[in-house]
């Protein structure tokens, strides 16, 4: 399996190329969070998020402004990283969880389904973006676990679940509210969270 490394440094999220003898390149990939996180992991390779970031943002319906936009996405992406980092979550479904979760919102209102329509969503990516060559089925089970529960407060054990939810909490200073440590299910997550 092919692996990428990939390092966090100030909310910014770096792909460290043409490693040799020498060292490594750091070139820019993403916007990542913003909890000033300077750890690193591998990732596998394979998905090329750039293209489906684009893709998802073409499809996308809701305001680009939004409150549960792409800034929240790209939030969701950094937080969850970092605590795929200490838990050992799978960072790619993180990552494709920070993506999708609310790609399906049209607006800010309490939309229940949206979570549904996430996990429908990538079943109509997954052959061209992730197929199981790339993400196996238990893992993308987990991505689509994660969409469709994670507006209906529920913890989880599972390390990568756990860590796409806890993210996207983590993220609730967005619509006002303040994270609180017995909504999250990582150790991370509720020190975060001030727990
Ligand atoms: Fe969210």
């Amino acid at each position: 399996m092919m692996s990428r490394r990939i390092l966090i440094l100030f909310g910014v999220i770096w792909k460290l190329e043409g490693c040799g003898a020498d060292g490594c390149e750091l070139a820019e990939l993403t916007w990542g969070g913003v909890w000033g996180f300077d750890g690193a992991m591998d990732t596998t390779g394979g998905i090329d998020f750039e293209g489906l970031w684009a893709k998802v943002l073409r499809d996308y319906r809701g305001d680009p402004e939004s409150i549960h936009g792409p800034a929240h996405w790209r939030r969701v992406e950094g937080s969850g990283l970092q605590i795929a980092a200490d838990n050992g979550a799978d960072a790619d479904v993180v990552r494709l969880f920070a993506v999708l979760h609310d790609s399906r919102r049209v607006n800010d209102s309490h939309e229940l389904k949206h979570g549904e329509l996430a996990a429908e969503y990538a079943e109509t990516l997954r052959g061209k973006w992730f197929p199981p060559s790339v993400l196996k089925e238990e893992r993308f089970a987990k991505l689509t676990y994660a969409c469709r529960w994670h507006t209906h407060g529920k913890l989880s054990e599972d390390a990568t679940i756990g860590a796409c939810w806890d993210a996207d909490r983590l993220d609730l200073g967005r619509v006002g509210l303040i994270p609180e440590a017995r909504f999250m299910s990582t150790r991370l997550g509720k020190e975060l969270a001030g727990g």
